[in-house]
């Protein structure tokens, strides 16, 4: 935990993951745990009756905005939302601050999505309510690094395996993809990792990213293929090229094939690794991105991170909140109706 970033607790804002240590990050971990029923339906709660979440999202979203509204309104709470800035009155011309400070006069906790790295925490500053960074631009992405490190502890665990000791490898748009900085920054609370990474030219791992891992005592492989990155590596963590953050002439030089496919696996000799990604992947011909071929692999892991960030960002609203499980299993009830089909 860095010093300018205090523990992440009741009354505080989520802004980096450099909030948590591997203490407080456990105890996360065991309260994402205890909502799962709550998450899978299978139980109606409602602790956060009468409280209202702002949630402002000025890029687009589809499942970080829905599972955050989602798990606020499955705990019993309401929401309201604006979406892009044509909507809002920062099309008009307003401030950051006059947003953020309006908004929290309606609201108990705001999530908020920005395209400017630092922005969110200008938001933080001007919030008389905790608010919780669902992206910056290319900064960082707290959340989306807290359902991967959930996610990954649990493929691995399945495996008799643990984050300490792990090798993972890292590819695509390293320079862009605010999940991965996240992602080796929360990763870096555990012990003797190692990081192969690869990504195209001119979308390399910021130096600052590389260099906090390495000072926190793990290896990090700068590789100069995909396959020499995923071989021998516990999980593939995939990303997709951030096109809308580049220049036109540096997205089309990434526009070709796949970034990880099948075969790529196969000649690596792994096709039971883990394979994750934080979505959306890119399914446009040359997008560059994780192919579907790979979708009926054991190691498959994308959904069960989509389907985990409920709990995640349960676990988020009630430590901001300051609920403790005690309070959450008063006022849960199991529910009498079903809504999965039947196979
Ligand atoms: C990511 C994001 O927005 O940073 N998506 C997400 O939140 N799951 C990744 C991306 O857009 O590529």
């Amino acid at each position: 935990m860095s010093e300018d970033h205090p523990l992440f607790e009741q009354g505080r804002h989520l802004l980096s993951v450099s909030q948590f240590t591997r203490e407080n990050l456990r105890a996360f971990f065991d309260l994402a745990d205890a909502v799962d029923p709550i998450a899978k339906r299978q139980a109606v709660c409602t602790v956060l009756d009468g409280a209202m979440l702002g949630s402002l999202f000025f890029e687009p979203s589809t499942r970080t905005r829905l599972s955050f509204e989602s798990a606020f309104l499955r705990l019993g709470g309401e929401v309201t939302t604006t979406t892009g800035f044509t909507f809002s009155s920062m099309a008009k011309g307003e401030s950051i601050a006059d947003t953020s400070r309006v908004v929290s006069g309606y609201s108990d906790v705001l999530v908020v999505r920005h395209p400017d790295k630092g922005s969110v925490a200008e938001f933080a500053e001007a919030s008389t309510v905790p608010v919780i960074n669902a992206g910056d631009g290319a900064g960082e992405h707290p959340s989306q690094a807290l359902l991967d490190v959930y996610t990954l502890d649990k493929e691995l665990t399945d495996r008799g395996k643990t984050i300490d000791g792990c090798h993972m490898a890292i590819i695509g748009d390293l320079k862009f993809g605010r999940t991965v900085h996240s992602l080796m920054k929360l990763m870096s609370l555990y012990k003797d990792l190692t990081f192969t990474v690869f990504s195209p030219v001119s979308l390399e791992l910021p130096t600052e990213i590389e260099q906090y891992a390495v000072r926190h005592g793990h290896r990090v492989h700068v590789t100069g293929t995909v396959v020499e990155a995923v071989t021998g590596a516990d999980a593939v963590y995939a990303t997709r090229v951030q096109r809308e953050r580049m220049t036109e002439e540096l997205a089309q030089a990434n526009t070709q094939g796949d970034l990880l496919n099948w075969s790529i696996l196969a000649e690596a000799n792994n096709l039971e690794a883990i394979i994750m990604h934080p979505l959306p992947r890119d399914s446009r011909p040359d997008s560059y991105d994780l192919s579907s071929d790979v979708d009926d692999l054991p190691g498959l892991a994308i959904f069960h991170q989509t389907d985990n960030g409920l709990n995640v960002r349960m676990a988020i609203f009630l430590t901001a909140l300051g609920v403790s499980i005690e309070a959450v299993n008063l006022t849960t009830k199991q529910r009498p109706w079903k809504a999965t089909l039947r196979s």
